[in-house]
C-alpha cells in the first residue's frame, strides 16, 4: 500500500527545475522518478506547470507543482495498491479535474504515476522492464542516436532539429550501441577536419554550422563508410524535422526560402531516394493534417512517418490520424500525456492500428530511465534518447545494457524489422 508520497524540485539537463516524487509503500520500499522536459514542445502536449515566479530561476521554478504532489495528488492515492496502476492514474487524473492535466500539472502528476510503478516493481521484486510487460518483454529497442543536432536544440543554422544513425544491422542492442558510438566518434573527426565547431547540443549530438540539412545527411553516410560499416545495410539513417518550429501561415522556411507544402513533399521524397532513410518524425507541422496526408500518400509505404507534435502521445490525437491515414508511427513521449495508462493505451492503439511506436526522452532530461524499461516492456523496437554522450542520455543506453544482459538468451534485438516499411 502506498503510505507517502513526498516530492522536490531538483534540475534537468538543462539545469532547469523539474519535479523528482518519492513513493513509500508500507513494506518499507521507496522509489523515485524525475520528470523530463521538452523545447520544441507540440502545442497539444499535457500542460507543464511553472511557477512564473520570475524572483526565481527566471519564472521556471516548479514549487506549485511539487505542492500539488505534497498536498493534493499523494494524499488522494495514500492507501491504495501500488500496484493498480491504472486505479492511481485514474484517481491522479480526477484530482486535477482539467482535460490537459493544467491545475496541479502534468508534470507533478506525471512524477507521481512513474514513481508509483517503480515502487510496485520494486515490491514485487521484479525490474520495471518485465512488471511492466510481464514474460513477454523481450525486444530490445534498434537505438535512434541523434548525432547531428539543429533548430530548437542547438545555436547553429541547421533547420531540421535532428538527424540519426539506426544501426538496424547489429545481432544485439550492445553492439548496435557500440557500432553508433563508433560512428559517432569517426563524425567527431571528419566534422573537426571540415573545420566545423563540434560542441555538443542539448542532446549530445554534434552542432555544427552546415550550410544545408542535406549537408548533415551526407556527413552521416561518410561517417557510416569511413568507420567501416555499410550504410542501409549495416547503419541506415533518418531525421527529426521537427517542422512546426518553421511553420507559420501555411508557409515553411527552410534554408532561408519560402516553400510550400508540395515543394516540401517532393523535397522528403527525393532524400528517401537518395539516402537510407529509415524514419522522418514531424516532416510537418502539427496542425497540417491535409499536408501529412499528401505526405502519407507520397512515401508512407517506404518509409517510416512519425508524429510527435502531431500526436503528442495522445490516443485521441492518434486516432484522428490513424482515421485519416495521417503517419505510419507514434512517437511517445511520458509526459506529453502525463501518465504511465494513458501512455500504455497511445502504445497499443498504435500496436492495433499498423503504426510503429518509438520511445522517446525530452531534450530537457534527468538521470532517470524510466523510458529504457518502458522501450522493452511494450516490445516498442525502437527508442532515441539522444547520442552517445552526456550522461542524461547515456543512462538510458546503459540501462538497456543491464536489461539485455538480464534478459540472457531470451533478449532478442528488433534490428531491421522495427522498420517494416524499409527497403533500403
Ligand atoms: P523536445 O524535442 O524534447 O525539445 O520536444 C524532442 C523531439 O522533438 O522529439
Ligand atoms: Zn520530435
Amino acid at each position: 500500500l502506498i503510505e507517502a508520497v513526498n516530492a522536490r524540485e531538483i534540475l534537468d539537463s538543462r539545469g532547469n527545475p523539474t519535479v523528482e516524487v518519492e513513493v513509500l509503500l508500507d513494506d518499507g520500499i521507496v522509489q523515485r522518478a524525475a520528470v523530463p522536459s521538452g523545447a520544441s514542445t507540440g502545442a497539444f502536449e499535457a500542460y507543464e506547470l511553472r511557477d512564473g515566479d520570475k524572483s526565481r530561476y527566471s519564472g521556471k521554478g516548479v514549487l506549485k507543482a511539487v505542492a500539488a504532489v505534497v498536498d493534493e495528488l499523494g494524499p488522494a492515492i495514500e492507501g491504495v495498491e501500488a500496484s493498480e496502476q491504472r486505479i492511481i492514474d485514474e484517481i491522479l487524473i480526477e484530482t486535477d479535474g482539467t482535460e490537459n492535466k493544467s491545475r496541479t500539472g502534468a508534470n507533478a502528476i506525471l512524477g507521481v504515476s512513474l514513481a508509483v510503478a517503480k515502487a510496485a516493481a520494486d515490491s514485487a521484486d521484479l525490474p520495471l522492464f518485465r512488471y511492466l510487460g510481464g514474460p513477454n518483454a523481450h525486444l530490445l529497442p534498434v537505438p535512434l542516436f541523434n548525432v547531428i543536432n539543429g533548430g530548437e536544440h542547438a545555436d547553429n543554422g541547421i533547420d531540421f532539429q535532428e538527424f540519426f544513425l539506426a544501426p538496424i544491422g547489429a545481432e544485439t542492442y550492445g553492439e548496435s550501441l557500440r557500432w553508433g558510438t563508433e560512428v559517432y566518434h569517426v563524425l567527431k573527426g571528419e566534422l573537426k577536419s571540415a573545420g566545423y565547431n563540434t560542441g555538443l547540443g542539448d542532446e549530445g549530438g554534434f552542432a555544427p554550422d552546415l550550410p544545408s540539412n542535406r549537408e548533415g545527411l551526407d556527413f552521416l553516410i561518410r561517417a557510416i563508410e569511413k568507420a567501416g560499416f555499410t550504410p542501409g545495410k549495416e547503419i541506415a539513417v533518418g531525421l527529426d524535422v521537427a517542422a512546426t518550429e518553421f511553420y507559420k501561415d501555411g508557409v515553411y522556411t527552410v534554408e532561408g526560402k519560402e516553400w510550400s507544402v508540395d515543394t516540401l513533399v517532393d523535397y522528403f521524397a527525393d532524400l528517401v531516394a537518395n539516402f537510407p532513410i529509415v524514419t522522418i518524425e514531424d516532416a510537418l507541422a502539427e496542425d497540417d493534417w491535409d499536408g501529412w496526408k499528401k505526405l502519407t500518400d507520397a512515401i508512407g509505404s517506404k518509409v517510416q512517418l512519425v508524429g510527435d507534435d502531431l500526436f503528442v502521445t495522445n490516443p485521441k490525437r492518434l486516432q484522428q490520424g490513424i482515421d485519416l491515414g495521417v503517419a505510419n508511427s507514434l512517437l511517445v513521449k511520458v509526459n506529453q500525456i502525463g501518465t504511465l495508462s494513458e501512455t500504455l493505451d497511445a502504445i497499443s492503439l498504435a500496436t492495433r492500428s499498423g503504426y510503429t511506436s518509438m520511445l522517446s526522452h525530452r531534450s530537457g532530461e534527468t538521470e532517470d530511465t524510466t523510458i529504457a524499461d518502458l522501450a522493452v516492456a511494450v516490445n516498442a523496437g525502437q527508442i532515441k534518447t539522444g547520442a552517445p554522450a552526456r550522461s542524461e542520455r547515456v543512462a538510458k543506453y546503459n540501462q538497456l545494457l543491464r536489461i539485455e544482459e538480464d534478459l540472457g538468451d531470451a533478449a532478442v534485438f528488433a534490428g531491421r524489422s522495427a522498420f517494416p516499411r524499409f527497403k533500403g
